[in-house]
C-alpha cells in the first residue's frame, strides 16, 4: 500500500474516532443535564419564593408642591419560585422592569408590596420585610452582576481594591487571608493573581466582567442576578463568559437569575425562562418547551427576532410598536395595542397568569377557557 492511501486511511480513522468521542462527551452532558433536571423537581423546598412582588416608583408634578400625579408600575405582581441550582432566565425588552425585579428581589430597591421568602439555612426569610441592620448578614449571600463592566468598575481601583471591597465592608478578612482569597478567586474566574496590582483599564471587555464575577463571587453567595451580564460583550467573548458562568455554578453551588433582552443568550443557560412584559410576567416556561412552541403572542414575537435554522420553529411575528409605559398602561392587556392575536376581551379585560400543560404559566385570553370555547392549548 502507497504511504499516502496508509496515512490518509489513519487520518479518517482518528477521525472518526473523535467523532466518536464528541458524541459520546454530548451523550454524557445529556444525561447530566437530564440527571439536574430530576435532581431539580426532587428538590422540595425553593431557595426563592417571589409572590406578588410589586414596585412602584411615584410620578411628581412639576413645581414648588411635589403633588404625586401617578405611578410607575415597573413591576406588577410578579411570582415564582426558583430552585437551589437552578438558572431562571428573565427576558423582555428594554423598560419591561428586569432590572428593577432584580433589584427589589435582592433588596437594592425596597418593595412596594409583596414578599420574598429565602431558605437561609433551612429558616425562610421574608427579605421584603426585614430591617436593613437584619439584611446584612444576608446581603454576603446574594450578589448581582451588571451589564456593563467598565462603569461598575471603579477606573482609580486596582483590581485588589475592587474585588476585596465585600470582604473590607462585611469585615470578613484582611492582610495575608483576604490577598490569598483574591488570588483564589481571580483564578477561578480565569484570571491570574499578578493582576491584582493592575486597573481595570488594562483589561479586555471580558476580563472587566471576569473582574466583575470574581468581586460578585468573593462572599461565596447561594444567589447571583447576572443582570444582562454578558450583553456588551462580543459573541464569542459571551459564549465564554457563559461557561465560565456555567463552570462556577457547579463548582460553587449557585443559582441564578439571568436577565437579558436577548432570547439566544438565556436558551443556552437557562433551566426555564420568564417572559416579562410591562412589569408582569407573561409566560413561564421550561427553555426546551419555550423555545419550541411559544403560547403567549409576545414571546413569540420576542423569538421571530432569533435567528432559527429550523424552518418549523422559525416564527414570523413581527414585534410592531414600542413597548408599554408602565406609567400609563393601556387599557385589558397590556400587550394588547401590539397584538395580531387581540380580540373582544383584550382591550377590557386584564388577563391573570393560568396554568396551561408541561407546568407552563401564561397570562393571555386565548388561554382562558373563559373567553375561548375549548381554551387554545397549541
Ligand atoms: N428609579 C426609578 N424611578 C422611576 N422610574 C424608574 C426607576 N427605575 C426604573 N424605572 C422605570 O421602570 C421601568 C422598568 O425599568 P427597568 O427595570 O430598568 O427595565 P428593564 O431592566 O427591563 O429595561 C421603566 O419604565 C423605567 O423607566
Ligand atoms: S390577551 Fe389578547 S391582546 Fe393580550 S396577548 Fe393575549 S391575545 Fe394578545
Ligand atoms: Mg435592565
Amino acid at each position: 500500500m502507497p504511504e499516502d492511501a496508509f496515512s490518509e486511511e489513519q487520518a479518517a480513522a482518528e477521525r472518526q474516532q473523535n467523532e466518536e468521542k464528541k458524541k459520546a462527551a454530548a451523550e454524557r452532558q445529556h444525561h447530566d443535564e437530564e440527571q439536574a433536571a430530576a435532581e431539580r423537581q426532587h428538590h422540595k423546598k425553593p431557595l426563592l419564593s417571589v409572590r406578588s412582588l410589586c414596585k412602584y416608583f411615584p410620578i411628581f408634578k412639576k413645581g414648588f408642591f411635589r403633588k404625586q400625579v401617578g405611578q410607575v408600575k415597573a413591576v406588577d405582581d410578579v411570582s415564582f419560585d426558583l430552585m437551589p441550582g437552578e438558572t431562571l432566565g428573565i427576558v423582555g425588552e428594554s423598560g419591561c422592569g428586569k432590572t428593577t425585579a432584580g433589584r427589589s428581589i435582592l433588596r437594592a430597591v425596597a418593595p412596594t408590596s409583596g414578599e420574598v421568602i429565602y431558605q437561609d439555612n433551612g429558616i425562610p426569610v421574608d427579605l421584603a420585610k426585614l430591617s436593613e441592620a437584619d439584611l446584612k448578614p444576608l446581603r454576603t449571600k446574594m450578589q448581582m452582576i451588571f451589564q456593563d463592566p467598565f462603569s461598575s468598575l471603579n477606573p482609580r481601583m486596582t483590581v485588589r481594591d475592587i474585588v476585596s471591597e465585600p470582604l473590607k465592608i462585611h469585615g470578613l478578612a484582611s492582610g495575608k487571608a483576604m490577598e490569598d482569597q483574591v488570588s483564589e478567586i481571580l483564578m477561578k474566574v480565569g484570571l491570574k493573581p499578578e493582576h491584582r496590582q493592575r486597573y481595570p483599564h488594562a483589561f479586555s471587555g471580558g476580563q472587566r466582567q471576569r473582574i466583575g464575577i470574581a468581586r460578585a463571587l468573593i462572599m461565596h453567595p447561594s444567589l447571583v442576578v447576572c443582570d444582562e451580564a454578558v450583553s456588551a460583550l462580543d459573541v464569542s467573548v459571551q459564549a465564554q463568559v457563559i461557561n465560565l458562568l456555567q463552570d462556577l455554578q457547579k463548582e460553587l453551588g449557585l443559582t441564578y437569575i439571568f436577565i437579558a433582552h436577548d432570547l439566544s443568550v438565556v436558551k443556552h443557560i437557562c433551566d426555564r425562562i420568564a417572559v416579562m412584559y410591562a412589569g408582569k410576567i407573561v409566560e413561564l416556561a421550561e427553555t426546551a418547551a419555550l423555545f419550541d412552541s411559544p403560547k403567549h403572542p409576545y414571546t413569540k414575537a420576542l423569538l421571530s427576532a432569533v435567528p432559527n435554522p429550523d424552518p418549523d420553529i422559525r416564527m414570523n411575528t413581527e414585534l410592531i410598536g414600542e413597548v408599554a409605559d408602565p406609567g400609563n398602561l393601556p387599557s385589558g392587556c397590556s400587550f394588547h395595542p401590539r397584538c395580531g392575536e387581540c380580540f373582544e376581551p383584550c382591550d377590557s379585560v386584564r388577563p391573570s397568569l393560568v396554568s396551561i400543560e408541561g407546568g407552563r404559566t401564561v397570562s393571555c385570553h386565548l388561554y382562558d377557557k373563559k373567553y375561548t370555547e375549548s381554551g387554545i392549548s397549541a
